[in-house]
């Protein structure tokens, strides 16, 4: 009989990191981050979605958290087969600045990561921070096995996010249809598709992240 508890459903989580702070997708986010998204090609060239068309569109997608009710997670499932959305504090600009999130609907006992942030908070590592966090969460909290990533191989700036978090690319990685970019793009000239990875067993906690962290595990699964 296997006797291993069940991996834990995030009830909530707030990670406070020296650049940013995770905070769960909030309804009040979507005016400051509908504009560093909406018609940002920048921004929306890199991912499998094009941007929302409307505030409000973000607002109905932040208003829940996580995308279901854990009292529906699926017992044994990783994170309980729900997905994690979190926005991007910038601690300096003391505003969102971005998204990011992981997936465990994604792909079978992988934790999957996604991130963009506002064009004009580019370059200042809050990124790189926020994807520590993440992992961190993912590995050490949610008790995933691997985490992963995707990108196009022109965006070197998020494979440089993920190289600075310890990540590796999977040589043998052969996507079958390239999602990043197509939606925006559509006649990219390069629209290969890597596939980045970390595994628990090669995992190095980062050293004093996060600096505080509020977790609640789902009461259900606590028993
Ligand atoms: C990818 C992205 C999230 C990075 O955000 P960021 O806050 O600028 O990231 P950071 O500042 O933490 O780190 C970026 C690193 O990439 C490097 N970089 C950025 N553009 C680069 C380029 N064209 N060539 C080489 N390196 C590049 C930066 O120099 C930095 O590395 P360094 O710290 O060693 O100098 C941001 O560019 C973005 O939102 N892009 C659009 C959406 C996106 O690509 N999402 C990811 C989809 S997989």
């Amino acid at each position: 009989m296997d006797t291993k508890p069940p991996p834990p459903v995030l009830e909530f989580a707030r990670l406070t990191g020296r650049l940013v702070e995770l905070r769960p997708h909030a309804p009040s986010d979507a005016a400051a981050l509908f504009p560093l998204v909406h018609k940002q090609a920048a921004v929306t060239d890199m991912l499998i979605w094009n941007g929302p068309d409307a505030s409000e569109d973000l607002e109905r997608l932040f208003s829940a958290w996580p995308s279901k009710d854990p009292a529906l997670a699926e017992p044994g499932a990783l994170g309980g087969g729900l997905d994690y959305f979190f926005t991007i504090h910038g601690l300096a600009a003391g505003q969102p600045v971005g998204h990011c999130g992981i997936r465990f609907t994604e792909t079978p006992g992988m934790a999957n990561l996604g991130y963009w942030m506002g064009e004009r908070f580019w370059g200042g590592g809050l990124c790189t921070e926020a994807v520590s966090l993440l992992t961190w969460l993912a590995l050490e909290t949610l008790q995933a096995p691997a985490v992963e990533a995707l990108c196009l191989a022109r965006n070197l700036g998020s494979q440089r996010v993920l190289e600075k978090n310890g990540f590796i690319r999977d040589t043998s990685f052969e996507p079958e249809t390239p999602r990043h970019g197509s939606a925006s793009a559509p006649d990219d000239a390069n629209p290969c598709e890597l596939r980045y990875v970390l595994a628990r067993s090669t995992y190095q906690p980062p050293e004093g992240l996060p600096v505080s962290a509020e977790i609640r595990i789902a009461p259900s699964l606590m028993s």
